[in-house]
């Protein structure tokens, strides 16, 4: 019977059909000046001990052969500088509330090993820790995330944790100084527990609410230091979650964290990262842009509770997660990454950019070699995936104004009856009056037509900037590692102004307008 139902819903979905020529118009409001400031830390990133995403992904150790700055990838650590990560979470997932950080301090070579028994039991040495963590963040001038230990650890532990990274003196920063770190980190995010409905304690919404109430209460602010607590929050349609945090903690948590992933299913094959069809596609980017109910769904709830919005939103996990390469660990989530994940991460972002009033902040999962990544790393060699490069595209949008605008864009309807748009933009204006417009043409074979009509005419300066592919599997890989880059784009035309771009099929498109 299910097996019926899907198959009627196959044959009701609308893909675009070839040769169709789409004409697009989309409208901004150019000239706002009180509107929303898109957060800068709606572009954070996520770094797990997992896989290789730690080790041989950001660390190599000063040993290593492969070039690094203090243990640090040169590589990676240039490619993440210019991205301007704004905020990194760390360090996990399912791993944090098996982490014991007093394991990850002291010299490398007396540290203890350790299980990683979330993630394919892989032995760890424990030479990444809380040293090497916040020095990164300085490095890459980001804020971190530390995510605490609420399913296995006390809330000594946890305490002792805080005054160990923050406080100016007394008995933690006597030990911190004794580790070679005299001042204390700044560190604002603090995580109180992960996924504790499931891997990080299997509790109900009841039990973990008081349990948060009473972890959060011994975190403290030390010296200048504050912190900002998140909750662990509900996983995609757990509305209840969200319900009764909100009911049971309210001001007592300054975020309350979501989790979505664009993912087929827990179990069985979730699809190759690279080799799918067309449907695979549409029905991706469905999922994909399904996120925007699952938002306004847990925004609706916490409005009602809290209807000055004090309390925010954090989507601290999401992206795609397809099976894992042939050949690598089940147990590593390692990954490629296609024109199609750039795709997701960009019709995400158009709709991260409209909920900023309570949504404040998203962390894709993960930063290297794991998941949807921005680099995977082999050896000595790295490359940067299409999705690096939408982060890269989109960071002229981190801290400036949100600029509303109406697009009449048709639709596509996916495998599973969700509406995708075929154009879809967003758009904003930085401090400098830059109006940055990113427009994705999600349709396979058409190519588009959008019309710009921005608030004020004259003869504007533009800059534009393209990612595509001939073939939406396009990825790059340690052979050919630019397949997919962006490149100058001047398919456009400004006339009192309008602005006519001519949008290849499957790409995304800046434009830069002074
Ligand atoms: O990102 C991989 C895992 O997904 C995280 O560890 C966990 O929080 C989530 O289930």
């Amino acid at each position: 019977m299910k097996r019926i139902i899907l198959s009627a819903l196959i044959a009701l979905a609308l893909y675009p059909s070839a040769y169709a020529q789409m004409k697009v118009e989309v409208n901004i409001d150019s000239d706002i000046t009180d509107g929303q400031v898109i957060p800068k830390e709606i572009y954070g990133q996520f770094a797990e001990h997992l896989g290789s995403c730690i080790y041989g992904g950001l660390w190599v150790g000063p040993e290593s052969d492969i070039p690094n700055i203090n243990g640090y990838r040169t590589d990676v650590l240039e490619a993440l500088k210019t991205l301007k990560v704004p905020v990194m979470r760390w360090p996990g997932g399912c791993f944090a509330d098996e982490y014991h950080w007093t394991d990850g301090i002291g010299p490398r070579e007396n540290r203890p090993r350790m299980v990683n028994s979330n993630w394919g039991g892989t032995v760890e040495d424990n030479s990444f820790g809380t040293h090497e963590f916040l020095n990164l963040c300085e490095m890459l001038g980001c804020e971190p995330y530390i995510s605490g230990n609420v399913g296995s650890g006390t809330v000594e532990e946890l305490a002792k944790w805080v005054e160990y990274m923050t406080a100016p003196d007394g008995p933690m920063a006597k030990l911190r100084a004794e580790n070679g770190r005299k001042e204390p980190w700044r560190v604002k995010y603090l995580g109180v527990g992960n996924e504790s409905w499931g891997c990080g304690g299997n509790m109900v919404p009841e039990y973990y609410s008081h349990l948060y109430r009473r972890y959060q209460t011994y975190c403290r602010n030390f010296g200048g230091n504050t912190l900002y607590k998140v909750a662990s929050g509900a996983s995609d349609y757990d509305y209840n979650w969200t319900e009764v945090l909100m009911k049971n903690v309210g001001g007592l948590m300054n975020g309350l964290s979501l989790h979505y992933y664009t993912v087929k299913g827990w179990d069985g094959s979730k699809g190759s990262a690279t080799e799918f069809n067309a449907e695979e596609y549409y029905n991706t980017l469905g999922k994909a842009v399904e996120v925007e109910s699952v938002i306004k769904r847990h925004i609706e709830i916490m409005d009602r509770y809290d209807p000055d919005c004090r309390i925010d939103l954090l989507l601290d996990e999401w992206g795609t997660w397809f099976d894992v390469e042939p050949g690598t660990n089940p147990g590593h989530l390692f990954q490629q990454n296609s024109m199609r994940d750039a795709m997701v991460a960009a019709l995400s972002f158009n709709i991260f950019h409209k909920y900023t009033r309570r949504l404040k902040m998203a962390n894709i999962a993960q930063i290297a070699n794991v998941l949807q990544s921005m680099v995977l790393t082999r050896g000595d060699k790295m490359v940067l995936t299409p999705t690096y490069h939408v982060f890269r595209m989109y960071n002229v949008h981190q801290d400036a104004i949100y600029l509303p605008f109406t697009c009449n864009s048709g639709t596509f309807t996916d495998g599973n009856g969700r509406e995708c748009p075929l154009i879809d933009a967003t758009a904003s204006r930085n401090a400098e009056g830059i109006i940055n417009v990113t427009i994705t043409n999600t349709d396979l074979e058409n190519e588009a037509e959008v019309i710009l009509t921005l608030a004020s005419d004259g003869k504007p300066e533009i800059f534009g900037e393209i990612l595509t592919s001939e073939d939406i599997q396009a990825h790059n890989t340690f052979e050919s590692p630019e397949t997919v880059k962006p490149m100058t784009f001047n398919d456009f035309k400004s006339k009192d102004g309008r602005i006519t771009v001519k949008m290849p099929a499957k790409s995304i498109v800046n434009l830069s307008i002074r």
